[in-house]
């Protein structure tokens, strides 16, 4: 039985008013550039892929190769097709006005163009996860000041991961759909038209070299889940941390789980970005049936301030996620 496109999803959407063809064809052009990061990703070694480029992104982290390249071949593939206004990078510091020489389009676009970069040389799974606002009516050249929308302004969000498959998680408010990249032909097909998250987990997933870190609520949980079924839990918990959230978090949106990179003593903010991580993933996963905090505010309700700030993230199974979040008002 032949499977659905990405084009076709995207058409259906279209023709339900759920997107606009502008959106179909900018989430069309984001998938094609992610066509050619994983095909770059795949080769590796073999394309002089891996290590350090030797330069610093505004995060002041190192960046990889892969970093620079996956920006560049996301700002090609998209910068021309006039949908769009402006976009902005985790590895660029401000907003990536679109040439003269292109005409202008609705929609923002925000990414992290390589997601788990530590993992790079390590041949574990990384992604890109993106995000899609409108540009703010009558605004010609978006400067920081268009970005700043919350997360519940999102028009559209999603993530890819290249992994042993790769994987395009999509959502345009109407649920959130799996596709899997055919390689040869070269196309994203659906393989998942509803992804819903469980809302109890007994799996939860955090950086535990942390933990001497971290605030009371977040000890108390972690150490609920450690005591298993001899504590107040009452049942045994499972722990997994992959250190690239795509990975993390398709795993969540599969089989449940809560996903926490809270802010703590040492990321005082958060160690996550609020405007291309936190906001895209929360968007998907809500849209999952899942809940997504900071501990004490819901993420798509965070009014930004900055391009690049960063926030706690605790997402996932409704069910824990609202427990954590009750910790810390407790
Ligand atoms: P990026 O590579 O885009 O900077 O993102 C890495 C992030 C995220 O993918 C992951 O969950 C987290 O960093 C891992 O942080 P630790 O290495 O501190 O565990
Ligand atoms: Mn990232
Ligand atoms: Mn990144």
């Amino acid at each position: 039985m032949r499977r659905k496109s990405l084009s076709q999803y995207l058409t259906e959407q279209v023709r339900a008013g759920a997107a606009t063809p502008e959106l179909m064809q900018l989430v069309e052009q984001v998938a094609e550039a992610c066509v050619s990061i994983g095909a770059l990703v795949d080769k590796g070694a073999l394309a002089n892929m891996l290590g350090s480029a030797r330069t610093e992104n505004v995060q002041g982290e190192t960046q990889k190769t892969l970093d620079v390249i996956s920006n560049d071949l996301l700002i090609a593939a998209t910068e021309w097709t006039g949908v769009l206004a402006a976009l902005v990078s985790e590895e660029m510091e401000a907003p990536y006005q679109i040439p003269d020489t292109y005409p202008k389009g609705p929609y923002l676009l925000l990414f992290d163009p390589l997601d788990g970069s530590s993992n790079i040389d390590v041949n574990i799974s990384i992604g890109t996860i993106f995000s899609v606002l409108e540009c703010p009516k009558g605004v010609s050249k978006p400067d920081v000041a268009a970005f700043m929308q919350p997360g519940s302004k999102q028009v559209a969000a999603g993530f890819v991961v290249y992994g042993p498959s790769t994987l395009m998680v999509l959502t345009v408010g109407r649920g959130v759909v799996g596709f899997t990249l055919d390689r040869y032909p070269g196309t994203f097909v659906v393989t998942q038209e509803k992804v819903s998250i469980p809302a109890d987990t007994s799996e939860f997933a955090i950086n535990a070299s942390n933990m001497r870190n971290w605030e009371a609520p977040v000890t108390r949980y972690i150490d609920e889940c450690l005591a298993g079924k001899t504590g107040a839990r009452g049942r045994d918990f499972n722990m997994r941390w992959v250190a690239s959230m795509v990975a993390d978090v398709y795993r969540t949106l599969w089989r449940g789980g809560i996903f926490m990179y809270p802010k703590d003593a040492k990321h005082k903010e958060g160690r996550l970005r609020l405007m291309y991580e936190a906001n895209p993933m929360s968007f998907i996963v809500e849209q999952a049936g899942g809940a997504a905090s900071d501990g004490r505010r819901r993420i798509l309700d965070i009014q930004p301030t900055g391009l690049h700030q960063r926030v706690g993230v605790i997402l996932g199974s409704k069910n824990e996620v609202e427990r954590v979040s009750a910790y810390h008002s407790a």
